[in-house]
């Protein structure tokens, strides 16, 4: 019985998957401020016409350029692991496989997506790209991709992961880009929030009001933004992660997937892994498909489908997605990707429709199961994949009490080498849960009131 299952480089998917294509209720379309469905050209000073395209494209099966796989094979194909050691610690007859997306330079899934965005701009003869990140996982990703094809790069970082996660911010400037802490006083949006909230930790919202409008001001036409989440090009980028998995769980001669388990922060580990399975759930297979997130921060299964801005100045379009409203500035845990207001419209569309379940975990138990992880499986894995972990651990318990030899796969979506003072605090006690209160969500929500509503509109059959 092997441990894990390793692809050739020519055994790589070759083409990405697009789940619009599929959707049994379609997408609802981005609004401008006026109400009004956006066009593409409305978005051409944000992102390069090669990339608005994808957003917007139909099309089932998209091409990976050979330029972008050639860098993708200094990682990819990722490993399959079967996680036995964890398995027989939770004495469980259900069998647990994982995506290893830690292998990666940055150590996450997110330069699936950096590459290929990287390499569009630079096709596009983009010089410079901007970019938000949380807990830098993101920043880091652009910045090797921007690298390795020289671009530019400038990352306006949260500032309470700028504060907790100094290694990141210093493997960019390794990777040769420009981090700075959100809010900063580098633009009009940062200068503003800065006068109303001093102290503010930052949020992913206002990270992606400076980095648009960083972009949108250069007069040079040579700057462009890129998103590491949320939009429907990079849950396509990212889909090459269960393509793979596909292949390698026939290796492992498992017939059915029972459970797919990833964990969302705007959405985009969890589509990759999960997108060719929902496409199965709509073709009839019986999964179940789970988006966990944090309880502090519940956007899937607290928020309302609703449509929002995707930042807190207002530079970005509607999207027709689960919110917590753009003003939300979530409370400082540790899992610093999962702090986003919003989610992925996609994967917003999926969970309407009832193809994807949420599902929303304690700080605290996170932990735990990481530690459990760690010393059963050895690979320390970052504070947003514990929330795929804590699911893992939960479903493999069920699957226990039931007698039933289930057969979990999840995304082990980055390792956690760069986050090792959230550990630390963990085990000197100084963490806590904190479950957002209903007032202060209730409260967040007026926002949207002068917003167009966004229809859940779904077929029933799930
Ligand atoms: C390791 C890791 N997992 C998950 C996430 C959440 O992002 P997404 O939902 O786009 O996968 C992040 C975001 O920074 C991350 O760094």
């Amino acid at each position: 019985m092997s441990t894990k299952i390793i692809l050739s480089e020519d055994e790589i998917p070759r083409q990405w998957y697009n789940l619009a294509a599929d959707l049994p209720s379609p997408l609802q379309p981005p609004l401008g401020p006026d109400g009004k469905p956006i066009t593409p050209d409305m978005l051409a000073p944000v992102f390069p016409m090669n990339i608005i395209e994808q957003e917007v494209s139909q099309k089932r099966w998209i091409d990976i350029p050979e330029e972008i796989l050639s860098i993708l094979y200094l990682w990819r194909p990722s490993p399959l692991y079967r996680a036995k050691r964890l398995e027989k610690a939770l004495n469980t007859p259900a069998r647990i496989y994982y995506k290893n997306e830690g292998v990666s330079p940055a150590g996450s899934h997110k330069p699936n997506t950096a590459v290929a965005q990287a390499w569009y701009n630079k096709q596009f003869g983009i010089e410079r790209i901007t970019t938000e990140t949380g807990a830098g996982q993101w920043g880091s990703a652009l910045a090797f991709a921007c690298s390795l094809l020289g671009l530019e790069c400038k990352v306006f970082m949260v500032r309470i992961s700028f504060d907790q996660k100094p290694f990141r911010k210093m493997m960019m400037h390794t990777w040769g880009a420009n981090c700075v802490a959100s809010p900063s006083n580098e633009t009009k949006a940062g200068r503003e929030i800065l006068e109303k909230m001093p102290d503010t930790p930052g949020s992913l919202g206002i990270a992606i009001s400076e980095a648009v409008e960083a972009a949108v001001t250069d007069t040079s036409g040579k700057t462009r933004y890129s998103l590491g989440s949320v939009l429907n090009h990079v849950m396509l980028h990212q889909t090459i992660i269960g393509l793979e998995a596909k292949k390698q769980l026939e290796k492992f001669n498992e017939k059915k997937v029972d459970i797919v388990i990833g964990c969302a922060g705007g959405g985009s580990n969890f589509a990759g892994l999960s997108f060719p399975f929902v496409n199965d759930k709509i073709n009839g297979a019986e999964t179940t498909i789970i988006a966990t997130e944090p309880t502090s921060c519940p956007t899937l299964t607290r928020g309302p489908f609703a449509y929002d801005l995707g930042d807190t100045a207002g530079n970005t379009p509607l999207l027709p997605m689960y919110t917590l409203g753009h003003n939300f500035i979530p409370a400082p845990i540790h899992a610093g990707g999962l702090r986003y207001h919003g989610m992925s419209p996609l994967v917003s569309q999926a969970v309407v429709e009832g193809l994807v379940t949420p599902k929303a975990y304690d700080q605290l138990e996170c932990y735990e199961a990481a530690v459990m992880w760690a010393r059963t499986e050895g690979f320390i894995p970052a504070p947003e994949t514990s929330h795929a972990i804590a699911s893992v651990v939960e479903q493999a318990k069920q699957a226990k009490e039931e007698g039933k030899e289930k057969v979990i796969l999840f995304n082990w979506s980055g390792h956690g080498l760069m986050d090792l003072m959230g550990y630390e605090k963990y085990f000197d006690g100084q963490l806590t849960n904190y479950a957002l209160p209903d007032d202060e969500l209730q409260n967040n929500l007026k926002i949207l009131e002068n917003f167009p509503k966004a229809p859940e509109n779904k077929t029933g059959k799930w």
